[in-house]
């Protein structure tokens, strides 16, 4: 299926997204709040993973993407940097059998290359593993920059030797990390902030924005729930016309 194909979907499921993004943002403020240290706050984080997960499970929602750590969060202290790296790594054995057990598609986006041998060869051993499962894709955006994604996209058709004239929205989305997913219908930013901040800036071209001052470590199915409603109510026109059954009018064919 092809994102374009997502964007012009016409019919009632607009409802329920298929596609959620989430800026997981916050867990240094709530560490301050509760005394504690920013790594503390990223534990909490990293526990309200699994509860998302399962809500979405539960929404019928088939694709999930968590921005897990930016190109531009190397420019943090090391130490807190290392404490990222082995939360993702321990909170993947951990739900390993919850994983296969709800039949979970594990997907990074992002360059592993930076990353340690032992955790790269454990996530693209996980990669593998639920390439075929199909009740929920989690992608993990992990060391993922939006601008980053579209320069390697770049160079891949470049590398195929795609002659200018033959590169098309189309054929320069199969190079993303993204490749043969819907585009995100809703992105949720908790932490207060509304900004993007390098996620997913190709595939948001006609997302909904969700902004909760609610800090990610904070945020529990409830909370995303309100964010679910709120998209439901909404009405999406892809650049058509308003056609008075909430789905999308007057559209062209690209
Ligand atoms: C989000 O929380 C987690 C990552 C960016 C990895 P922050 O660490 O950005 O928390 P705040 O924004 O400082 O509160
Ligand atoms: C965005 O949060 C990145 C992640 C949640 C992984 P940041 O905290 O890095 O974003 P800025 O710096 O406030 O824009
Ligand atoms: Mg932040």
């Amino acid at each position: 299926m092809s994102m374009g194909e997502s964007d012009r979907r016409a019919d009632d499921s607009a409802a329920i997204p298929r596609h959620v993004g989430i800026v997981m943002d916050g867990n240094g403020r709530w560490a301050a709040g509760q005394g504690l240290g920013r790594s503390e706050g990223h534990r909490a984080g990293a526990m309200r993973v699994r509860p998302i997960v399962e809500a979405c499970i539960d929404h019928g929602i088939k694709y999930l993407t968590v921005y897990a750590l930016s190109t531009e969060n190397w420019s943090r202290p090391r130490e807190e940097i290392d404490i990222l790296l082995e939360l993702i790594g321990k909170s993947l054995q951990a739900e390993r059998k919850a994983i296969f057990e709800n039949r979970i598609r594990i997907k990074v986006l992002g360059s592993l290359d930076p990353i340690p041998p032992p955790l790269r060869i454990s996530i693209r051993q996980m990669e593998r593993a639920t390439a075929n499962f199909d009740r929920l894709t989690l992608n993990m955006a992990f060391n993922y920059g939006g601008r980053a994604e579209i320069v390697r996209a770049v160079k891949g058709l470049m590398q195929d030797g795609i002659d200018a004239e033959d590169v098309t929205e189309d054929l320069l989305e199969r190079y993303l990390y993204t490749a043969g997913q819907p585009a995100p219908d809703l992105i949720i930013r908790t932490g207060g902030q509304q900004r993007l901040s390098n996620f997913l800036m190709w595939q948001s071209a006609y997302a909904e924005f969700y902004w909760t001052a609610a800090l990610w470590p904070d945020f529990d199915a409830a909370e995303f729930g309100k964010a679910i409603r709120d998209f439901s109510g909404r009405k999406r026109r892809y650049g058509g016309v308003e056609t008075g059954t909430g789905t999308p009018g007057a559209l062209g064919d690209g």
